[in-house]
């Protein structure tokens, strides 16, 4: 269970993260928070929860629930209201039948809240492959092992799987499952390389060959995100034909060991990662710092991120570092989801 809240209720708490949004979600969060103070089965469904602070997102846990009801065909009356699957009906006319659907099912919804919000945006490949060009154009090696610490399932260690057509270059198969469009803003310069070595670690792997792998990560997406969407199911259909490992452990203590591995003189080792950061818990990040500040003595570490510089900050940024020569080189701004790519003249 999630730390202490005072101050303020949790329907305090959904209704501050909704503000005045019309879309599903908003419209969702405002009326589980009336139907929370007024005892309904949202009640019932956050009992224990009622102190969990904001940034523990119960209402999206349980809209994630609630969408795995839905998206496992036990609630069709809902198809109607996600987008994703077709349905076009207002999001303010949703409320009574979503209402429903959680007075039928409140013991698997106050399941549902354990599991904590994940998903694994392949949005994101667009900022990890500017990084790599970049990377490759820097260190003039066209090897490159790939380390991904909190990679979720793993999907963008498939990069090079994935098809990118920008205006003035195209990178990766033509004949991808997921092409991804005009996603960079400014002049790039696209390198060739291959993938010799590719692998991740995440607290909590998510196995995208599996039904409950893909429910999950599905679940956490906004149901009206329809691109998102998309790009999951092509991203999944990808991974289906090129498995990657992502081992259960911590960032440090997994880095501390892939770091030490031998590796071939001509290889470039890129230890890449996106909004992961502000997940670790206190002393990670320096852990991180040092193991791949210790692998550089006796090999070429680059590390290609792509994170929130400051909590309060709400622009991610992509950046390289670790090359001979180059401090830390911020490259580009990237939107939430990974797109635009928004080159910095400054690089
Ligand atoms: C917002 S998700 C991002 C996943 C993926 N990097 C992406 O961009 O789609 C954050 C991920 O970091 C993982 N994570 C959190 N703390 C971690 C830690 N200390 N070590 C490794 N992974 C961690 C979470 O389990 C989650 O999968």
């Amino acid at each position: 269970m999630p730390g202490f809240d005072t101050g303020s209720t949790l329907a305090d708490r959904m209704r501050a993260h909704a503000g005045d949004a019309r879309h599903l979600y908003g419209e969702l969060i405002r009326a589980m928070a009336d139907d929370w103070e007024a005892g309904g089965p949202a009640r019932r469904i956050c009992a224990g929860w009622e102190d969990a602070p904001h940034g523990a997102v119960v209402q999206l846990r349980l809209l994630a629930g609630l969408f795995r009801i839905v998206l496992t065909d036990r609630a069709p009356e809902l198809v109607p209201f996600y987008p994703c699957l077709g349905g076009t009906a207002p999001p303010d006319t949703a409320w009574p039948v979503v209402r429903g659907v959680l007075e039928a099912h409140v013991d698997e919804l106050h399941e549902a809240l354990q599991t904590a919000p994940q998903t694994n945006e392949v949005g994101r490949s667009t900022a990890l492959l500017v990084g790599l060009f970049e990377a490759v154009r820097r260190s003039g090696r066209r090897r490159v092992r790939l380390l991904e610490p909190g990679a979720s399932a793993g999907l963008n260690l498939l990069v090079d799987k994935f098809r990118f057509v920008e205006r003035t270059w195209q990178f990766g198969p033509a004949d991808s499952a997921l092409v991804l469009r005009d996603g960079v803003v400014g002049e790039t310069d696209p390198q060739q390389f291959a993938i010799v070595d590719r692998r991740g670690c995440d607290l909590a792997p998510v196995d995208p060959s599996t039904p409950a792998g893909q429910l999950r990560l599905r679940s956490f997406i906004w149901p009206f995100h329809v691109e998102r969407h998309k790009r999951l199911t092509a991203a999944l259909s990808v991974a289906s034909a090129h498995r990657v490992v992502v081992d259960q452990a911590p960032a440090g203590e997994w880095l501390e060991r892939e770091l030490t591995k031998p590796t071939d003189d001509d290889t470039l080792t890129v230890v890449w990662q996106s909004i992961t950061r502000q997940y670790w818990p206190p002393g990670e990040t320096e852990r991180v710092r040092a193991a791949i500040h210790a692998a550089r003595h006796d090999r070429l570490v680059a590390q290609v991120a792509m994170e929130y510089p400051a909590d309060d900050d709400p622009t991610a940024m992509l950046t390289l570092s670790g090359l001979p020569g180059d401090a830390l080189v911020t490259l580009a701004r990237v939107g939430d989801h990974g797109r635009p790519v928004t080159l910095l003249a400054t690089a």
